[in-house]
C-alpha cells in the first residue's frame, strides 16, 4: 500500500511539475483572479504548513518514536524547519495581502501526505536507524548539508522580509544569495532536503526533495522572469535559482 501510495506521489510530482512550467501557483506576485474565494495569507501559511508539524508528531506518538534518538534527532530537525515555516514566518511577513483557499487546501493535502510518509517510513524502518546511525557518512554529510540550506534559505527569507518592513512593495532584493541568483530561499529549500534525502537515507525524504524541486524550480524561473520585466536596472549577471547555470 506504501509503495502504490508513494510512488503514485512521484507520478502526480512529475505532472505537477510540467504543469507549473506554464502555470504559475497563484499566489504571492503571481495572484491573480478566477481561482476562487480567498482567504488571508497569514492564516492560509499557517493553515496549510502546520500538518507538516503535528502529523509527524501524532506518528511518533502512537507508533513509539520517541525511543529511538535517531528518529528523536530526525524530529528536532523536522521540528525546527516546520516551527518556523507554519508558525514563526507567517507572523513576520506583511499580515495584508490573501491567497486563494484552493492553494491553502492544496498545500494542506501535501504536507500531510508528505508528513505521514515520513512518519509511517520512519517507524517502519526503526531498527535500521540505530545509535551508529549518527556517525555514518550518510548522516554526517546529509547533515551539513541540509544545516548549509537551512542558513540559506531563512537568510534569504530574512532579506525579504527587511523589505516588505519598508512598505515599499517589491524591491530588487540585495545581499546574501542575491549576488547570483533570484530565488537563493528555494534554492536553499531544495539543498536542505537534499541534505535531509542523504541524512535520512529514506525513500520518503527523496522523493520529498524531487517534489520540492518540482515545485520550486518552475516558481523561481517564473520569478526571475518576473524581476527581468518589472526592473529595468535587474542584475544582468543573475541566474534564476542555480549560480552562474540557470
Ligand atoms: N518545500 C516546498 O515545496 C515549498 C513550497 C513553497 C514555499 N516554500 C518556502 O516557503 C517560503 C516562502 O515561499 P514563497 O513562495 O512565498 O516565496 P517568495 O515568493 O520568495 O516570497 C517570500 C515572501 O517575501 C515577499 N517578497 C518576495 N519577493 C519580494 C521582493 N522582491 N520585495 C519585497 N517582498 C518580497 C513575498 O510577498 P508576496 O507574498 O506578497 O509576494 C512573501 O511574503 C520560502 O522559504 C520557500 O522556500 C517551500
Amino acid at each position: 500500500m506504501f509503495q502504490i501510495l508513494i510512488n503514485s506521489w512521484i507520478g502526480i510530482g512529475v505532472v505537477t511539475f510540467f504543469v507549473l512550467l506554464f502555470i504559475s501557483a497563484p499566489y504571492g506576485r503571481h495572484l491573480r483572479s478566477g481561482w476562487g474565494p480567498l482567504l488571508p495569507k497569514r492564516l492560509g501559511w499557517i493553515l496549510m504548513e502546520a500538518p507538516a508539524l503535528y502529523v509527524i508528531w501524532i506518528f511518533y506518538f502512537l507508533y513509539g518514536g520517541f525511543n529511538n534518538i535517531v528518529l528523536v534527532i530526525f524530529l528536532c530537525l523536522w521540528s525546527i524547519h516546520y516551527t518556523n515555516r507554519s508558525l514563526i514566518w507567517p507572523l513576520l511577513i506583511d499580515k495584508n495581502g490573501s491567497m486563494p483557499l484552493v492553494v491553502a487546501l492544496l498545500a494542506f493535502i501535501f504536507n500531510v501526505f508528505n508528513a505521514s510518509f515520513h512518519g509511517y517510513w520512519f517507524l517502519l524502518m526503526d531498527n535500521y536507524y540505530d545509535v551508529s546511525w549518527l556517525l555514518s557518512s550518510n548522516f554526517l554529510i546529509g547533515l551539513c548539508i541540509f544545516l548549509f540550506g537551512m542558513i540559506i534559505n531563512i537568510q534569504s527569507d530574512k532579506i525579504l522580509l527587511n523589505i516588505s518592513k519598508e512598505k515599499k512593495g517589491y524591491q530588487i532584493p540585495r545581499g546574501g544569495f542575491y549576488k547570483w541568483i533570484s530565488s537563493p530561499n528555494y534554492f536553499g529549500e531544495i539543498i536542505e532536503w537534499t541534505g535531509w534525502a542523504i541524512m535520512t537515507w529514506s525513500f520518503s525524504g527523496f522523493v520529498f526533495a524531487l517534489w520540492t524541486t518540482f515545485n520550486l524550480l518552475p516558481r523561481a524561473l517564473k520569478h526571475h522572469t518576473w524581476y527581468k520585466e518589472k526592473f529595468n536596472d535587474y542584475p544582468k549577471e543573475r541566474k534564476a535559482i542555480i549560480p552562474k547555470i540557470l
